[in-house]
Order: structure tokens, then sequence, then C-alpha cells
């Protein structure tokens, strides 16, 4: 989506770095107009290196691309944060003297404004006019909320979290074509304890998992995620209106968690990356080297394949959607990959190439989904959110 970010000239203005991020890193394209008082709280820089576009308050730079209007034009979504009082006066009266203006009169895409600025200011008649003009025209205000605001104070006039902001922009123009749909995601390594201290792990850091639940319930699914061992910043991310979040260790854990909640899913999609072993005993008290001079040699078991089992016992219609990281590339990858589905009975089986450096723990992904007879069904390659939504369309062609 081509979103564009407009920042005015408030303390605040720091927070939208973080808004900014949020909605790159979901894969969305981010163009951010700043006002030139906003210039003064955060600088240009900062917002063309994490934006990854040129960036001007001007309405005669770039005169070419006639960008007083073609940003607006082009925008499927317009969020104001922080809105300064001078910046939402000045977007009642229309005022166009500057990049923001003009993009803000040129966009017929849904406008998020977020205030913020001191409680005084807030209620002042002048601004309380000026919102209601706003919302009459169609503008969504989100904000702002109540708290300690600059200089001491405190009242409302807070600008709202970056992410509370984001979700309620997002909402506006998401795609609900996952509305009506129970589905259950499994993400993030399972941790198979050694002993009271130890485990043996993976490097999944569950960012692919949690993309997917957050894609389909930003889709309107309703959404279960099952979630092993993931990072701190991942756990937040799963933190959402939308997912019910239940939290497992090891593979036999996860397995008895997600076969209850498939019982009644239309898809389960099983992102985790799930021990293949287990050591056969758990020691009750920590390994030590005394014990174990020079050489510990552990006995491990085979965990259940817990997609099998879940394709096996499937009700009619529901879609079963797997996961394969794998090591080979080529058409070796996708040997195994078809090879794979077909053993597990999976319907789709999305297949990525990882390594060292590849996959795990990065940002970025690349995938394949496998499908019936082994057709390659999509190809996606971007953020864990762009990769999530392609298999998201992928498992609504399937069924
Ligand atoms: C340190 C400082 C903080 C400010 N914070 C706010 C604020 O949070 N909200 C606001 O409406 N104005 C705030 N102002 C005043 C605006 O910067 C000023 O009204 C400016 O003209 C806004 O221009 P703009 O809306 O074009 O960005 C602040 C000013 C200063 C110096």
């Amino acid at each position: 989506m081509f979103v564009v970010v407009g920042v005015t000239g408030g303390i605040a203005a720091y927070k939208t770095v973080h808004l900014v991020r949020r909605l790159i890193g979901e894969g969305h394209e981010v163009h951010v107009v700043p006002t030139a008082d906003a210039l003064r709280f955060v600088g240009l820089p900062t917002w063309e290196a994490i934006s990854r576009n040129p960036v001007t308050t001007s309405v005669h730079d770039d005169v070419a691309t006639v960008r007083h209007v073609s940003l607006g034009q082009r925008a499927d979504l317009v969020i104001v944060a922080p809105a300064t009082a001078n910046t939402l006066a000045r977007m009642a009266a229309g005022i166009a003297d500057d990049l923001l203006g003009t993009t803000l009169l040129a966009t017929t895409a849904p406008v998020v404004v977020a205030p913020a600025m001191h409680a005084e200011m807030w209620r002042h008649p002048a601004t309380v006019a000026n919102i209601e003009t706003l919302r009459a025209r169609g503008v969504h205000v989100v904000g702002p909320a109540d708290g300690p605001l600059t200089g001491g104070d405190s009242g409302p006039g807070r600008l709202v979290e970056p992410d509370d902001i984001a979700d309620a922009a997002l909402a506006l123009v998401a795609r609900r074509d996952l509305a009506g749909l129970r589905v259950v995601v499994t993400a993030g390594g399972t941790r198979e304890p050694l002993d009271p201290v130890r485990f043996l792990g993976n490097r999944s850091s569950g960012r692919q998992g949690v993309a997917l639940a957050r894609a389909a319930a930003d889709r309107g699914a309703e959404v279960t995620l099952i979630v092993a061992h993931v990072d701190a910043d991942v756990r937040a991310d799963a933190a959402h209106t939308g997912i019910a979040l239940s939290a497992v260790g090891t593979a036999l854990e996860l397995q008895e968690r997600v076969t209850d909640a498939a019982a009644t899913a239309d898809v389960v999609v099983m992102a985790a990356a799930v021990a293949d072993y287990r050591p056969a005993e758990v020691a009750t008290s920590k390994l030590t080297k005394e014990a174990n001079a020079g050489r510990l040699v552990l006995e491990l078991v085979e965990n259940p394949d817990i997609v099998a089992g879940l394709a096996a016992a499937r009700p009619a219609g529901q879609t079963i959607v797997a996961f394969a990281a794998e090591t080979a590339t080529g058409d070796e990858l996708l040997a195994r990959a078809r090879r794979k589905r077909e053993r597990k009975g999976a319907d789709l089986l999305v297949v990525n190439e990882v390594g060292w450096e590849r996959g795990f723990e990065q940002v970025e992904n690349e995938v394949r989904v496998i499908g019936e007879g082994g057709a390659v069904l999509a190809a996606a390659t971007g953020t864990k959110r762009q990769v999530a939504d392609a298999v998201w369309d992928a498992v609504l062609a399937s069924r």
C-alpha cells in the first residue's frame, strides 16, 4: 500500500519514526511529508533513511513529477502524526502553502490524524471546532491520549502510541477477505529440556509465524497463535487485538495445544520450527562436568510428526499448511519440498531456503508455496509480512 505520513512540529515527532518503521516492516511504501517546523524536531535525513524515499516540505522540489498533487493522488492512506493544533487549523481551513497542505487537498484516500498538544490547546474552542469540522469531512481522529505531557503537565493531549495509530489506520483500509475463517498459526522454535537449566533449541525467531498471524487478523480472520520460543520484539508484535495467544515450550506441548485448537479450525498453519528429536531422558539435576568427564553423549528420541498427525485427523474442509526450512538449493530444494508435502499429507507446503545467513532471524524472507501435485502455486520475496500475505492469498486460492 502507498502510505503518506505527514509529520508536524511537536516533540512527539520522534515517535513517528517508529510508526514509519512499522509500516515499512509490514511491506508498505511510505512517503514522509513533514512540515518545516517538524524538521526542527526530527531532521530530514532520518525520514529519508527510514522511509527509503526522498523527503521535502516544499511544493517546488521535484516539480517534474507534479509532487504537490501526485503524492496525494497515489496515496491509499494518509496519516498525520503528530498533528499540531496549527496543522489541524490549517487542514480545517484548507490551507495549501506547503507539500503536506497540497497533499491533503489532493487525496481521496482515508485521512487519519493523531493530535498531540498541551491539554489547554486541545480544549480550546478553536481546536474543538477544527476537530469537529475535520470529523464532519470524514477525517479519522485517533486520540489524543490522557497522560504526562511535555514540561511536566498531564491531561488529554498525548500522542497515541505509534502502534495503536498504525493499527487504527491500517484497519480502515484492510482487506477483510479472511473474515469468517478460524485459523490456527504456530510460531517460534520449540525447546527440549536436557536438564533444569539447558535445552536443545533452534534459531527460529518466530518472525514469520507472528507475521502470518497478524496478517490473518488484519484480514478479518479469528486467529489463535500458539507460540513456542520467540524473540522478545516478536512477542510484543504478537500482542494484537484479534489474536488469541497461547505459549508452549516443547514439541509435545505444542502438539497437544495445536491438536486441540485445530479441532474447530478452518486453516492450520504450522510455521513453528519444531524439534525433530528430544532428549530420551531429562536429567532431574544439572548435568555436570564432574560426572561426564571429557565427553557427554546424549541419546535423543524422535518427536511425533505433528503436521502428519493433524493431516490424518483433519475435519472436512480444513486446509493444512506446512512449512519446511531447507538448506538445499535449486531443484533439490523443490524436490525435497514436494516429497515432504506428500509424506505429511499437507495441502500446501511453504518452503524456504535457510542457512547460516538466510531465513532465520532475518527480516526478509523468500519462499515458494507448493500445492496439489507438487505445483508451485506462488513465489514471494520481501518482508515477512509480504510473504505472509502471499501465503494467505495462496490459502484462499486453494480453498
Ligand atoms: C518544544 C516545542 C514543542 C511543541 N509541541 C507542540 C505540540 O506538541 N503540539 C502543538 O500543537 N504544537 C507544539 N508546538 C508548537 C508548534 O511547533 C507550532 O505551533 C508550529 O507552528 C507548528 O507548525 P506545523 O503545524 O506547521 O508543524 C511546540 C513548539 C515547541 C517549541
